[in-house]
């Protein structure tokens, strides 16, 4: 797919892996769009790349999501890509029974419920254009799960499935649909802060960098340093992967 011209949505677009992908997409000539809740990372992020355009949004909520796209249609109709990158990560403890699930924002509905209804959202508006893309970002845990993070392995698994299936719906239309599969990215907000670098971790920038190469190349499945053995391990090999984790 050529990633030059094009107009691009990113949900989480104000730091971490999609701040990375809109700094790349932006150098390479594309017009950027980005959204989150915290009105401050938005203008930080505006700060450092002044041609972005910033809207705040909670892709969780379905109000805010219908604002998100009837603000979409009046004023970037012209949007061809959709990167759905929004996410958090919480440990919960199910031996605490509901408490550690109730105590924070949902992860199903960031990670999982949110890029399913925007992808219904936007694609109506993407099978328009004559070429156009949503782009999903997984990871290697949906692949093979930490279990002190059980429902966010659980949304990145469901959206692995709900990418393959979205891809073969859309199979004749103009609408490619790419998957990013990141191992642990050291440098993003995912944890709460930055966490140290190791030999299985890779930077944002990296991240990115092999996102854009992949779409480019229209390589469907994008799966970066060490979640390529992961996605493609035999189920002995994931068992041995995910022994190996959860020691
Ligand atoms: N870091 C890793 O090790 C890793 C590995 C594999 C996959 N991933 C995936 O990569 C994606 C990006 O994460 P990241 O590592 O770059 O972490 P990050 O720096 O925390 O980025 C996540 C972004 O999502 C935004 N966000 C969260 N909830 C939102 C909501 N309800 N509505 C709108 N925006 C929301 C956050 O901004 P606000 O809080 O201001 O809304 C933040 O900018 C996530 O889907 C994550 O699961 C990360």
């Amino acid at each position: 797919m050529d990633l030059k011209n094009n107009t691009i949505l990113i949900t989480g677009g104000a730091t971490g892996i999609g701040f990375a992908l809109a700094e790349s997409l932006l150098k390479l000539g594309n017009k950027v769009i980005i959204c989150g809740r915290r009105e401050e990372r938005l203008a930080e992020a505006k700060k450092k790349l002044p041609d972005i355009e910033v809207k705040r949004c909670d892709v969780s909520k379905a109000g805010e999501r219908k604002l998100l796209v009837d603000w979409i249609n009046s004023n970037y109709r012209e949007t061809n890509i959709l990167v759905n990158n929004a996410g958090i990560q919480r440990q919960v403890d199910f031996k605490k029974g509901a408490e550690d699930l109730m105590k924070s924002d949902d992860e199903i509905d960031i990670n999982l419920k949110a890029q399913v209804y925007l992808s219904a959202q936007l694609v109506p508006m993407l099978m328009k254009r004559s070429e156009s893309a949503i782009v999903n970002v997984s990871s290697g845990l949906g692949f093979v799960p930490l279990s002190r993070f059980p429902v966010y392995c659980a949304t990145k698994a469901a959206i692995h499935s709900f990418t393959l299936s979205l891809r073969h719906q859309l199979r004749d239309t103009s609408v490619k649909v790419f998957e990013i599969i990141p191992p642990t990215v050291h440098d993003t907000g995912l944890k709460g802060k930055p966490i140290e670098k190791t030999d299985w971790s890779v930077s944002a920038s990296e991240v990115a960098s092999a996102a854009v190469k992949g779409i480019i190349e229209d390589q469907y499945e994008i799966a970066i340093g060490p979640s390529k053995a992961w996605v493609s391990g035999s189920r002995e090999d994931l068992d041995k992967i995910f022994r190996n984790i959860n020691r």
